[in-house]
């Protein structure tokens, strides 16, 4: 039987919650002789950070470097810790030192889920973002800090290789799927950074003919995500535009408590990281109802990466099931269903319990 070894990293306030309630998904497999996992938990994050300093240890990217995959929660701990210990010092460290250029973001309305848009139609696309540079290069810094001189500078970087690695994965996954490809940009007013991008698109366009592309710029491509989501397919973006779109494309296919993403190294020289978008939210932790659903979907996309199809499979259907029968609802979802409930219901579906 499979073994794999996975990097556990929870994180803050629902993070260790969430992820908890993934691996007890990803057990149910194990019980079924599917395949076993190994877990090293790390308890990096905000928390650590106020008890010792650092939001992780030194060697932390060395250690992850072992693993075949990372499930990570959510991190974070605004009233306390300044965002950016662990954004940039941890998850972005993470992205970057590991190489996982790209982060896919699914977006997917499924029956029984409400969509704040009046007319949503069948949305179901994919959001590539660029994952390692961009608007978060992290070159630069702060002078005269507290002083009347202050600056504080950060530079956008794109790099041929780096939005050429990105963008074909995007032109790769669009033909898997039907066949279409938006490239988000904003060349009118980031035409260096931005010129990079649109040239190696139009290269790489020229490379796929069967591919049907187009690009457009962010702004309208945030008002055409409400006027006709479902017109779209897959859609290549820069780190912080794709990270700004995609909350949207959450957002119109039921929220950030069902939307799950995956940071990938495609060449798989590294273990990727697979984790819910939403964040840490401290004002719901320790309560016991958060919606575990994206960080089972981000389970999901873990085995579906490490080569388990048909388990992910199963695992989406039986979310989709419990959202389309919608008895079973946490409270981002109208309903007042516990955490853990929600879990035992796709363990229902999935035909197993826990307990
Ligand atoms: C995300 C998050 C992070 C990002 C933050 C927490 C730094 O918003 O993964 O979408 O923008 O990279
Ligand atoms: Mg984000």
């Amino acid at each position: 039987m499979q073994r794999y070894r996975i990097a556990l990293v929870g994180g803050d306030h629902i993070g260790p919650e969430v992820v908890a309630e993934g691996r007890r998904v990803l057990a149910a497999f194990e019980r079924e002789g599917v395949c076993r996992f190994e877990w090293q938990e790390y308890p990096w994050g905000a928390g650590h950070y106020l008890r010792t300093g650092a939001a992780m240890d030194a060697d932390a990217i060395d250690r992850l470097r072992g693993c075949d995959a990372i499930y990570f929660g959510a991190h974070g701990d605004p009233a306390r810790v300044p965002e950016h210990v662990t954004g940039q010092g941890m998850l972005h460290r993470f992205r970057k030192e590991l190489g996982l250029f790209v982060n896919l973001r699914p977006a997917r309305l499924l029956p029984g889920v409400a969509s704040p848009l009046r007319e949503p139609g069948d949305i179901d696309l994919q959001i590539v973002r660029e994952n390692t540079e961009g608007e978060y290069s992290g070159m630069g810094g702060r002078l005269h800090v507290g002083t009347p001189l202050e600056l504080g500078m950060q530079a956008i970087v794109v790099t041929r290789a780096g939005a050429e690695r990105t963008i074909r994965f995007a032109f790769e996954l669009a033909r898997t799927r039907r066949r279409q490809l938006t490239c988000v940009t904003k060349g009118s007013a980031l035409g260096q950074v931005m010129g990079v991008w649109v040239d190696v698109f139009a290269e790489l366009a020229a490379e796929y003919p069967d591919v049907q592309s187009e690009r457009v710029n962010v702004d309208a491509m945030a008002m055409y995500l409400l006027a006709r989501p479902a017109a779209y397919d897959v859609i290549v973006a820069s780190n912080l535009m794709g990270d700004i779109l995609s909350d949207l494309t959450a957002g119109i296919v039921g929220g950030i408590g069902l939307a799950a993403s995956a940071n990938l190294d495609p060449t798989r020289r590294n273990p990727s990281l697979f984790e819910p978008i939403h964040g840490s939210a401290p004002d719901i932790a320790g309560q016991g109802i958060a919606n575990p659903i994206a960080a089972i979907r981000a389970a999901a996309l873990m085995l579906d990466w490490l080569g388990e199809r048909e388990a992910s499979q199963r695992i989406d259907a039986a979310i989709a099931e419990v959202l389309a029968e919608g008895t079973v609802r946490t409270r981002d979802l109208g309903g007042t269903a516990a955490t853990t409930k929600m879990t035992d219901a796709v363990l229902d579906k999935l035909g197993t319990v826990d307990s």
